[in-house]
C-alpha cells in the first residue's frame, strides 16, 4: 500500500479511507517521511489518538498543531505571542479560562433561537432557485453568520472573513504564491479594526468581553487578542461548513437512511448528527510534539519527534465502532473523536451541534429530491476535509 498522508492529491476525492485501513492494520503508528521536513508518525487507531490527545505532559502542543515545523526562531510566526491552540498547560488553562464561558452547553442553548432563524434566513436565499453550490450558497453561511453574531460583527464581514479562513486551510502548494499569509494579514487588518471600534463602543459580545478582560492581572494585548480572533473564526468556520456538506453528500449517497432520518427528524436527528461527524471527521489531524523519549502502542518515540493523530482514521476502527464503514445514522454509543478530547478538545462543540442540527433540519424540512448537478470539488487539503463547492438540484417541499 502506497502511503502519503501529505499530498494533497491523497485527500482530493475525501479521507484515503484505504490507507487509514492498511495503517491501523498494519503499522499503527507509522513513520512517514517529509520531504522537507524531519518526518513524522501517524498514529491511526482510536485508543492511540485518544491517549495522545489526553497526555499533553508527553505530547506538547507546541511549537504548531500543523505537520510543517514554523522557520527556526520563528516561534508560531507571530514573534513571542501564541495562539491558545498552540500552548500546553497551564498556560493554555488560563487563556482558555477567558472564553470558556462563552461556549458551555447552558450559554450555547441561549442562542438556538437566534440559530434557528438564521437557519431559516439561510434556506429563504435558495429555496425559490431549485439550485445552489450547497457549500457557498448554505452550508457555509451557517458558520461565518454564527461567528459575526458572536462577536458583535456584521453578517456580510463574517462571509468575508470566512473566505479568508479557506484560503489558509488550503495546500499552499495550490496557491499562488504569498496567499496565505496574505489572507492571514488581511485578518489581523480587519480584527485591528474591530478592537479600535470595541473599545470605543463597547458591546454586549464576545470582542468586546475579550477586550475588557484580565489575564496574569493585565488586559490582552492587540496582538493577543488578534490571534484569539483568528483561532475563533478559523476553527468554527469551514469544520462546520465541511461537516453540513459532507453530511447531506452522505445522505444524498444512502437514500435508505436518509428515509430512516426523515421518517421522525426530530426525534431521530441527534443521534444521526453524531454519525455524520463520524463519518465526514472534518478536521483530518493534529499534531504534536514529543517533549521525552515515550512508548506509543509499541513504538519507541524520540523526544523531539512529531506525533499526529488522524481522527479520521480513529473514527473508523473497528476496534470501537461495529462495521465503521458503513453509514449508520442510529449507531449509538458512538464514541467518536471528531471534536478531539484533552484540554484542547474542541470548545466550540456546543454550538457546532446546535448550527448542524438547526440548518439539517431547515434543510431536511424545506428542500427535497437533492441531485448533484455537478462532481462536489474536494477542498485541496491535508488538514481540513470537505467539499470546497457542491452545485446541488432540488425541489422546495
Ligand atoms: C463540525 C464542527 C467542528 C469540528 C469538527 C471541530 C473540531 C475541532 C478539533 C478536532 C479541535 C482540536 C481538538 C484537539 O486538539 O483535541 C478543535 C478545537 C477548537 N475548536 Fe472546534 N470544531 C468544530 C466547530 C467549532 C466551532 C463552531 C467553534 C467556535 C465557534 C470551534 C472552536 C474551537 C476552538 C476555539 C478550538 C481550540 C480549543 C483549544 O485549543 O483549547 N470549533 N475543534
Amino acid at each position: 500500500m502506497q502511503i502519503d498522508l501529505l499530498s494533497p492529491a491523497s485527500f482530493a476525492a475525501g479521507q484515503p479511507h484505504d490507507q487509514y485501513r492498511w495503517l491501523r492494520e498494519n503499522a499503527p503508528v507509522h513513520w512517514c517521511d517529509e520531504p522537507n521536513g524531519r518526518g513524522f508518525w501517524a498514529v491511526t487507531r482510536h485508543a492511540d489518538v485518544w491517549a495522545v490527545d489526553r497526555d499533553f505532559q508527553a505530547f506538547s502542543s507546541e511549537p504548531t498543531i500543523m505537520i510543517p515545523d514554523p522557520a527556526p526562531g520563528q516561534g508560531q510566526g507571530f514573534g513571542p505571542y501564541k495562539m491558545m491552540l498552540m500552548m500546553d498547560p497551564p498556560e493554555h488553562t488560563g487563556f482558555r479560562k477567558l472564553i470558556r464561558q462563552e461556549f458551555t452547553l447552558p450559554a450555547a442553548r441561549l442562542r438556538e433561537d437566534r440559530i434557528k432563524a438564521l437557519a431559516r434566513q439561510i434556506v429563504d436565499g435558495v429555496i425559490e432557485t431549485g439550485q445552489c453550490d450547497f457549500v457557498a450558497d448554505v452550508a457555509g453561511e451557517m458558520p461565518s453568520f454564527v461567528i459575526a453574531e458572536l462577536m458583535g460583527l456584521p453578517l456580510e464581514d463574517g462571509r468575508e472573513l470566512y473566505k479568508l479562513t479557506e484560503t489558509i486551510h488550503t495546500a499552499p502548494e495550490t496557491l499562488p504564491p504569498g496567499a496565505g499569509g496574505a489572507a492571514v494579514a488581511k485578518m489581523f487588518e480587519y480584527g485591528s479594526g474591530v478592537i479600535a471600534e470595541k473599545r470605543a463602543r463597547p458591546g454586549d459580545d464576545l470582542a468586546s468581553r475579550l477586550l475588557a478582560c484580565e489575564v496574569e492581572g493585565r488586559k490582552l494585548e492587540d496582538m493577543e487578542f488578534l490571534l484569539f480572533f483568528l483561532l475563533l473564526v478559523d476553527a468554527g468556520g469551514d469544520t462546520t461548513r465541511n461537516l453540513l456538506s459532507g453530511g447531506l453528500l452522505a445522505l444524498m449517497q444512502h437514500p435508505g437512511q436518509l428515509a430512516w432520518l426523515l421518517a421522525d427528524l426530530d426525534a431521530r436527528l441527534p443521534v444521526a448528527r453524531e454519525e455524520l461527524l463520524r463519518w465526514t471527521s472534518p478536521v483530518i489531524y493534529m499534531r504534536r510534539t514529543a517533549r521525552y523519549d515515550v512508548e506509543l502502542a509499541g513504538q519507541q518515540i524520540r523526544a523531539g519527534d512529531k506525533v499526529v493523530m488522524y481522527f479520521g482514521a480513529a473514527n473508523r476502527d473497528p476496534a470501537v465502532f461495529a462495521v465503521p464503514e458503513a453509514l449508520d445514522l442510529a449507531r449509538e454509543p458512538n464514541p467518536h473523536i471528531a471534536f478531539g478530547t484533552g484540554p484542547h478538545g474542541c470548545l466550540g462543540q456546543h454550538i457546532a451541534r446546535i448550527e448542524i442540527d438547526a440548518m439539517l433540519r431547515e434543510v431536511l424540512t424545506r428542500m427535497t429530491s437533492f441531485q448533484l448537478a455537478a462532481p462536489p470539488e474536494w477542498l485541496a487539503s491535508n488538514f481540513i476535509s470537505g467539499p470546497k463547492s457542491m452545485p446541488v438540484r432540488f425541489k422546495a417541499r
